[in-house]
């Protein structure tokens, strides 16, 4: 077997406590059964996310003694400009203060009332900004990415029937922009190939439409398309990474991820005149254009998680990480969506909870489950999370009932990895026969999954 090399030694600690089982159970109880709810004082593994949620490094946090604070022109910004015009090659910049910013200042621009965004499965803040602004957004992912045991190595991909068959309904007009989200997490943290991403691109450019990277974990796709996609296993990661965005007109970033920081994203952009019609709109949601939201400390610690998040040295370890995980899980029979992603592992709820309807959250009940068994708390990207359709109100089905075992970027060792393994395997064991799941106590109107509350059936 080959060995482990972990690329980093840790220096600083943060406690972190257990609490005990009635002491979980009450805590649980208290916030309505869903964790969002919960502080995090109470959680002793934290799986919620792995958006803002990375360990920086030191020289992160020596970057950010250079910080500069002045209002406009920060030499800050001009660090970051330039790591991302050298990552990306984009030359245009609009700092903002995380992804769903970046969103609303594309779209502010992009999006008129009727138009629609094919793409592969929007992250849900995507969705909701697209029709916040009177939009519709239109999955155009291949069924493969739909089904959670079928072993295609990028199952983040677009069809291009669908999207020919949306540009056939909707044409020029109507389509604001085609957005390829790399990699896909509502799908499951599920990778684009290279060629995909040239097809969607050379589809857009035949047919006049803009096309846009959310990309917000654009390192472990490239680190995915370098391991699957055979004529690019010899390329470093920083040429895939050219090569990735050499096919669109810009992107959205939200920096908390593979920017590895706890905030921050930005807007980068090949077209001047957009750039220049995007200025205002960032001034008016964000700030001023230099600094968009964001200290300048925070665009020096960013300006270097962007390129430490490219060394292949991280990438390794990170996504072998989440496969260890993974694999351990499927030892063990827990169902999981294979491939396993990039930023996370993701249980099936429909298959780990067969006897349950699928109208009950499943999914909502295994992150309730692990919670109340060993303090981890996870989150479900599932039913509750895919809301109402906003035309007919009713309660959206998704393909996949699944609860998001979410990895932070250097924070977990081994040890919590095994630890998280048997929690999970021990409610998996002992669930096999329930019959009944959950249902809202109290269901909030729009983004429904950070605040209802649910009761046991
Ligand atoms: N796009 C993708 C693919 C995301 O995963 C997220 C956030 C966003 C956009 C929005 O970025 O949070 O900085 O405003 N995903 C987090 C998650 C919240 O837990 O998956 P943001």
């Amino acid at each position: 077997m080959a060995r482990t090399v972990v690329p980093y030694k840790i220096k600083i600690v943060e406690p972190i406590e257990l609490l005990s089982p009635l002491e979980r159970q009450e805590r649980i109880k208290d916030a309505g059964l869903n964790v969002f709810r919960l502080r995090s004082k109470y959680v002793y593994i934290d799986l919620l996310t792995d958006s803002g949620t990375g360990a920086m490094s030191h020289d992160q946090l020596s970057q950010m003694m250079l910080g500069d604070e002045s209002y406009a022109g920060s030499e800050s910004f001009y660090r970051l400009e330039e790591a991302i015009q050298d990552i990306m090659h984009l030359p245009f910049v609009i700092p903002v203060h995380q992804g769903r910013a970046a969103e609303q200042v594309l779209d502010h621009v992009l999006i008129q009332k009727g138009m629609v965004v094919p793409g592969n499965t929007h992250f849900d803040t995507t969705k909701a900004h697209i029709e916040f602004r009177g939009g519709r957004a239109i999955d155009c992912t291949i069924a493969e990415g739909r089904d959670a045991t079928c072993d295609h190595p990028f199952k983040g991909n677009l069809d291009l029937g669908l999207l020919s068959q949306a540009y056939e309904k909707y044409g020029r007009e109507q389509i604001a922009y085609v957005l390829i989200t790399v990699t896909c997490n509502s799908g499951g943290g599920q990778p684009v190939s290279m060629k995909n991403i040239k097809e969607v691109s050379e589809f857009c450019r035949q047919n006049g439409l803009p096309v846009f990277f959310d990309a917000a974990r654009f390192a472990e796709n490239a680190y995915f398309i370098q391991q699957r996609e055979d004529e690019h296993k010899n390329k470093s990661i920083r040429s895939i990474v050219r090569e990735m965005f050499s096919c669109v007109d810009g992107c959205t970033m939200s920096a908390k991820k593979d920017g590895l920081v706890p905030i921050g994203g930005f807007l980068a952009l090949r077209d001047e005149k957009l750039f220049e019609e995007m200025k205002p709109s960032d001034i008016l949601f964000e700030g001023f254009y230099t600094y968009g939201g964001m200290s300048g400390m925070n665009m020096d610690a960013m300006a270097q998680g962007l390129m430490e998040v490219c060394e292949e040295s991280y990438l390794a370890h990170r996504i072998n990480q989440t496969a260890y995980l993974g694999q351990e899980l499927i030892k063990r029979e827990v169902p999981i969506v294979t491939p396993i992603g990039g930023h996370a592992v993701f249980i099936d709820g429909r298959r780990f909870y067969s006897g349950i309807p699928e109208d009950e959250f499943p999914a909502q009940l295994v992150v309730v489950e692990i919670y109340r068994e060993g303090g981890i708390r996870a989150v479900e990207i599932g039913s509750c999370l895919a809301g109402r359709d906003p035309d007919t109100g009713h309660n959206i089905r998704p393909a996949l009932d699944l609860c998001r075992l979410t990895i932070p970027r250097r924070v977990y060792t081994q040890e919590h990895f095994d630890y998280i393994v048997d929690v999970v395997d021990t409610v998996h064991k002992s669930g096999r026969s329930r019959r009944k799941g959950l249902a809202f106590d109290m269901e909030t109107k729009g983004i429904r999954h950070f605040t209802s509350t649910f009761k046991e059936l």
